[in-house]
């Protein structure tokens, strides 16, 4: 028995996007605009999602929707060609499965819609009122289809904005939100029945509405501009991102984290307790921070792990790493794919790392590159340090002991292994592997020249001199 399903209208050409990827796909928060409606539509109860595509975006959408929610929720079908709302909902009822008793519908572009507004059409639902429509009252109503009520305020029809036909009927502004929940033997009939008589020549979804109403009432729900706000060109993207985005922000200072404003976390990152993150900062993907951690300004987090106590000083780039409790990162540090970080590490200004294990307590405070590496427990990595991992050809691995010291300017040519306590002084290209507690020193010889340095002032002077005359 399927009690509870939903169509989700998606095959509309979305024209006004100006884009080859399908306007469903573009990104909010994170995530694929349809991916919202979507989840509002499951967490509301609706154990089957039919989603109606053009031919154009079924693969990229079912690829999509399959891989976050799963085959079992998720049906794609096609609409061609696209000859309105109604026709998408006939395609889609096609779908459905033949006990499947009640039906939500939603669009694909209108992403802040929330459970909690789809679960207000789900309980209106009953056989007093066999089709609930969401409503808005909207200071400017234009391009909305009109909810027209009867003198009882029995809502009987939705008149398009193209359609209106009086002053009367431009003035309303009560508007169709362009969701709903119908029983589905009842919206079957009644699609069954739409004609195509309208300025734009399409199947009205909305002629639902007067076809429900003669046998029985038509219920309304009143939901507020947010659960409205559609997607159609890319200003309106824009306003839906901020909304997603300030949304989200809310929801993490609701449960104890302090966030400037100005800060941007995605959807699907996790927050521990206690977090601070002040402006500029972008948290990405799958990104997961753990308790009374700090993130300063203009720090990018994309896909990482932080642990408990972090500090992120600002302008820390974060990419596809894990970084351990009470890690002190930045400013202007850069962690890339593969980074693990374990606890107590520390990376100052301008120090990269790439697929390079960092163990406890280690140490990189200036300067450096560390790329395919493994940094053992307690080893202080001087300013300047090169881990040479790139021949032109292959990448090759840089192995440091435990409690070793780097000494600033040194190149480790990989693959080479330092072994524990070893000591490796200032300026060494180490091309060969150290012993456990070896000084390694590899600098060219200095001398000095006593007395030196006024004749060579003098041999300088002299030069400059006879080149100033020659341009005479
Ligand atoms: C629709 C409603 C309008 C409501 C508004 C709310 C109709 C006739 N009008 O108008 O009353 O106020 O939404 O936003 O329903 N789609 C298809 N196949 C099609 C046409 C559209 O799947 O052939 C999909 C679109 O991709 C979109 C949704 O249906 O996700 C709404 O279509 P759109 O053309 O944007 O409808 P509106 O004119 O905005
Ligand atoms: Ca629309």
């Amino acid at each position: 028995m399927n009690d509870l399903a939903a169509l989700i209208l998606a095959g509309g050409q979305s024209r006004r996007m100006l884009s080859p990827l399908s306007k469903v796909l573009h990104p909010v928060a994170g995530r694929p605009l349809i991916h919202y409606p979507v989840a509002a539509a499951r967490a509301a109860g609706a154990s089957t999602v039919v989603v109606i595509t053009s031919p154009k975006d079924r693969d990229t959408v079912e690829s999509y929707l399959v891989s976050a929610f799963g085959r079992e929720l998720i049906r794609v079908t096609v609409q061609d060609p696209p000859r309105g709302t109604g026709d998408a909902a006939r395609v889609g009822i096609g779908a459905l499965d033949s006990d499947t008793r009640r039906v939500l519908i939603l669009c694909g572009d209108v992403p802040l819609i929330a459970r909690e507004d789809v679960e207000k059409l789900a309980s209106a639902l009953g056989p007093q009122s066999p089709l609930v429509v969401g409503t808005c009252r909207m200071p400017n109503p234009r391009g909305y289809g009109r909810i027209l009520r009867d003198a009882d305020g029995r809502a009987f029809a939705i008149r398009e904005q193209r359609d209106l036909a009086s002053e009367a009927e431009h003035a309303i502004d009560e508007i169709n939100a362009g969701v709903y929940a119908v029983m589905a033997d009842r919206l079957e009939r009644a699609l069954g029945e739409l004609r195509p008589d309208n300025a734009q020549g399409e199947y009205y979804l909305t002629d639902i509405v007067p076809a429900i109403a003669r046998g029985g009432a038509v219920g309304t729900v009143d939901l507020l501009p947010d659960a409205v706000a559609g997607v159609n060109d890319r200003s309106q993207l824009r306003l839906v991102q901020d909304a997603m985005f300030a949304r989200i922000a809310e929801r993490h200072r609701l449960a104890g984290s302090s966030i400037a404003s100005g800060v941007y976390i995605d959807d699907a990152v996790q927050l521990g307790k206690d977090v601070t993150i002040q402006s500029g900062v972008h948290l990405r993907g799958k990104t997961r921070v753990g308790d009374g951690s700090a993130i300063d300004v203009g720090c990018v987090v994309s896909d990482s792990t932080l642990g408990a106590g972090v500090t992120l000083l600002p302008y820390t780039v974060v990419n596809d790493s894990q970084i351990g409790d009470a890690s002190q990162l930045g400013p202007f540090a850069h962690t890339r794919p593969g980074s693990v970080l374990e606890a107590d590490v520390k990376l100052g200004n301008f120090v990269e790392t790439k697929a390079t294990r960092m163990r406890r307590g280690a140490k990189a405070n200036h300067l450096s590159y560390l790329g395919d590496g493994d940094v053992g427990e307690n080893t202080n990595i001087g300013a300047g340090t090169i881990f040479c991992n790139y021949d032109g050809y292959s990448k090759q691995k840089t192995q440091i002991g435990k409690d070793v010291f780097i000494g600033s300017d040194s190149q480790l040519i990989a693959p080479v292994t330092v072994g524990d306590g070893a000591y490796v002084a200032t300026a060494t290209t180490v091309n060969q592997d150290v012993p456990p507690g070896a000084l390694a020193i590899g600098r060219v010889r200095q001398s000095n020249k006593e007395g030196y340095a006024p004749r060579l002032r003098a041999q300088l002077e002299a030069r400059k001199k006879a080149n100033a005359d020659k341009k005479k």
